[in-house]
């Protein structure tokens, strides 16, 4: 335990009194330990006195499995001050759609129940609505004032990048639209005067994109500061695992986010690496891993691997004897 206190201590930020959770986001190539490395950081955090959830995005829905939750979308308290929760994409997606048919309801009452129908489902099966539900419910866990930390276990990488590179998209994308709607006001008002009417001077079309480019780059704002929050990004000693993470962190650097932990996972000692064949590929990996630029000066550690794959909370725990600074292992 007195180890891990050093390898994971004072790792994140204190959050902000006033300002809501601090959020810990995992990223990492399906399979590599991600679900596992939340639970452990998590663990870590709440074990330091903290209100800490953990929730997974991922839809293989380890979580849920790995610490026994009951339903999905719901917090469960776990340990002390550890709440864990599986988000349920499904579900979401379906509350969401129901939700835009009412708002269309209202907007056209007079629109059959069959073509709402329609609408509904080529809202549900346009690209990018998956990763739109992801990033509202992102953007939600930051009011979840009843936690300090929110540790996010991500859905694979190039679904995260994705969402993570929403905001900023949606913000060009608002302010092209903002210019156009400009100058039909603009038009709109030179004709008006020149056929001797009075004007009008306030567009909600206006209005609303300004809403819309104020919420996204507020979201887009904290995805990257490194005051709300933290990147936590996990690999294999494997050469596909480890491309990922330098791509992850590549596009982190862009997104000018702080990566605050570089995890190498499941790294075999040196003799049974070598039985398998596999010792060259990890030293070169692991060296990779060590070298690799990093957005925020991150912490790099190798967590061993077990025989016993850990599949509940003490079974993370176990893990955390197995935590070392990379560079350690590696000059062993
Ligand atoms: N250090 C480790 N040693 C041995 N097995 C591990 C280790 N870390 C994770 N595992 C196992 O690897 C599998 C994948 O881990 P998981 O955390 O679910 O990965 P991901 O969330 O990236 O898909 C699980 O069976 C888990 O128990
Ligand atoms: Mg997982």
């Amino acid at each position: 335990m007195g180890r891990v206190v050093l390898v994971l201590e004072n790792l994140f930020p204190h959050p902000e009194k006033q300002g809501g959770p601090h959020l810990v986001i995992t990223s990492g190539k399906g399979g590599v330990g991600k679900t596992t490395v939340s639970i452990l950081v998590a663990d870590a955090l709440a074990r330091g006195g903290w209100r800490v959830l953990v929730v997974s995005l991922d839809q293989a829905k380890h979580l849920q499995e790995y610490l026994g939750l009951g339903e999905t979308n719901r917090a469960y308290r776990v340990d002390g001050g550890l709440w864990a929760l599986q988000f349920d994409l499904e579900r979401e997606a379906e509350r969401f759609t129901q939700e835009y048919v009412m708002l269309l309801q209202q907007i056209m009452p007079g629109l059959k129940a069959l073509n709402l129908e329609k609408y509904a489902e080529v809202v549900r099966n346009s690209p990018g609505f998956e990763e739109e539900i992801y990033l509202r419910y992102l953007e939600g866990l930051y009011s979840r004032r009843e936690y300090d930390y929110i540790v996010v276990d991500t859905p694979p990488t190039g679904i995260t990048l994705r969402i993570l590179g929403l905001p900023g998209n949606y913000v060009f994308w608002l302010e092209r639209l903002s210019e156009l709607r400009e100058r039909i006001v603009g038009a709109r008002y030179v004709i008006s005067k020149a056929l001797g009417e009075r004007p009008e001077v306030r567009d909600p079309v206006l209005d609303k994109l300004g809403e819309l480019r104020q919420r996204y780059g507020g979201l887009r704002e904290r995805l990257s500061s490194s005051r709300d929050t933290s990147y936590v990004v996990v690999a294999t000693p494997e050469p596909l695992p480890v491309f990922e993470a330098r791509k992850t962190l590549e596009q982190l650097r862009r997104l000018g986010a702080t990566v605050r932990l570089l995890a190498a996972n499941k790294v075999l000692p040196p003799d049974k690496a070598r039985l398998l064949g596999v010792h060259g590929v990890q030293r070169k990996s692991l060296e990779e891993l060590a070298q690799l630029p990093c957005p925020g000066e991150c912490r790099r550690i190798a967590i061993m691997a077990t025989e016993e794959p850990p599949h509940s909370l003490t079974g993370a725990r176990r893990l955390l004897e197995r935590v070392a600074p990379l560079q350690e292992v590696l000059s062993a």
